[in-house]
């Protein structure tokens, strides 16, 4: 086990934070958590999966330097990022004695991430909170960057706010306890940064990779930190996504429409979207004349090589015909003057922003799947 920590810094204008990753981190940073929550009221917020493994130590540790700490267990699942889940929350959280001093605290993977996160961006018109993020996505992507909200009938994430955490503790530790299936669909996020902007890393991982699924916390602790360190400078240059930070949506357009299709009730995750996205996005670009079928075929045996979904029709559900992909496609609101937006490659490590995308084009590609 590793004993050493390792530190990323989000640079923003007026914002600016931690991410801290390693093991015993409450000990290791016991002066920015004195600095944060000295005198103050905590709430922590966590799910009914996580709680009884890593709330009781998050508590105790906690105690040590808040005045009082209260916690709140909300269901486990996408569901709770919902508008019933949040009044209930901010409800909860405003019968407490709190104050605009109060810390909130997201124990949890993306789900209480992005609630707690709201919930910290609206109640009393901003609320300091702390990232203590459970599950590998959450640990290499939610946790960081600042956005925050909940799902509606439309659509995942459409109601929310840019809201930076005060300190983000990625604690190598509680990735023990995550199912496995989990923690590859959080990998899929990690190759997404290797294709994206650093090929030299997606070769690391080529070798490395499995030491992340076979549990080996070293490695995990390298990948979250690289993660780490590329989301941190992206959002550093463009916090508010008015250009680059698109990037971070490579495998996305794919993988938000197989969500939606499959109808986010658990039998797809995420990541396993995103791991056929990744594809689906170098083969279009493939077939644009952007980058090499030798490209497409290094990210579809990294992945195949550590089990994850490949190929569309790898994913039960999801599937559909290219029509229906479309139409869902249309409805994400990452859609520019009604133009689909993709992100393509031009080689391993290249990704690039493609705003004015032929449908025909599109329609040809997904008749290939
Ligand atoms: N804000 C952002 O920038 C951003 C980026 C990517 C994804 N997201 C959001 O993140 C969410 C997905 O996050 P997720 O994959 O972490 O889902 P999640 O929060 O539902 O966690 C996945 C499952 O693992 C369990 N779990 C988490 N940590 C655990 C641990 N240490 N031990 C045992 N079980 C554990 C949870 O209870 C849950 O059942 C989505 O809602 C997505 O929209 C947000
Ligand atoms: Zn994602």
């Amino acid at each position: 086990m590793t004993t050493t920590s390792s530190r990323v810094h989000v640079a923003l204008a007026g914002n600016s934070y931690d991410i801290h990753i390693g093991h015993d981190l409450f000990t290791a940073t016991a002066d920015d958590l004195y600095v944060l929550l000295a005198e103050k009221q905590v709430v922590i917020i966590t799910d009914a999966n996580i709680a009884p493994l890593h709330l009781q130590a998050t508590e105790k540790a906690l105690a040590e330097f808040a005045r009082q700490t209260v916690s709140i267990i909300l269901p486990a699942g996408e569901a709770s990022k919902s508008f019933g889940t949040y009044e209930q929350l901010v409800n909860d959280i405003l019968g407490l004695p709190i104050d605009r001093q109060t810390v909130l605290v997201a124990l949890g993977g993306g789900v209480i991430g992005d609630l707690a996160g709201f919930a910290a961006a609206s109640l009393l018109r901003g609320l300091d909170f702390i990232q203590i993020p459970t599950s590998l996505l959450a640990q290499v992507d939610s946790s960081v960057g600042g956005k925050t909200g909940i799902n509606t009938a439309e659509g995942k994430n459409l109601v929310g706010a840019f809201h930076q955490p005060r300190l983000v503790l990625a604690e190598i530790s509680m990735l023990a306890s995550l199912p496995a299936r989990e923690l590859k669909a959080g990998y899929a996020e990690v190759v997404k940064y290797g294709l994206l902007g650093d090929a030299e890393f997606f070769e690391w991982l080529e070798v490395n990779g499995r030491g992340v699924i076979s549990g080996d916390t070293d490695v995990q602790a390298e990948v979250v930190r690289r993660s780490c360190q590329i989301k941190a400078d992206i959002v550093a240059a463009d916090e508010y996504e008015a250009g680059q930070r698109a990037l971070l949506n490579l495998g996305h357009t794919f993988a938000h429409a197989f969500e939606a299709v499959a109808g986010y009730d658990g039998r797809l995750l995420h990541g396993e979207a995103v791991s056929a996205g990744l594809v689906c996005a170098f083969a279009f670009s493939q077939q644009l004349g952007l980058c090499s079928g030798q490209d497409v075929m290094r990210v579809t045996a990294h992945l195949q090589n550590m089990e994850m979904p490949a190929q569309h029709d790898q994913l039960a559900a999801g599937q559909a015909e290219p029509q229906v992909l479309i139409e869902q496609m249309r409805k994400d609101k990452k859609t520019r003057q009604g133009k689909l937006t993709f992100i393509l490659a031009r080689q391993i490590g290249e990704a690039f922003v493609a705003g004015d995308i032929d449908e025909a084009e599109l329609n040809r590609f997904l008749e290939t799947l």
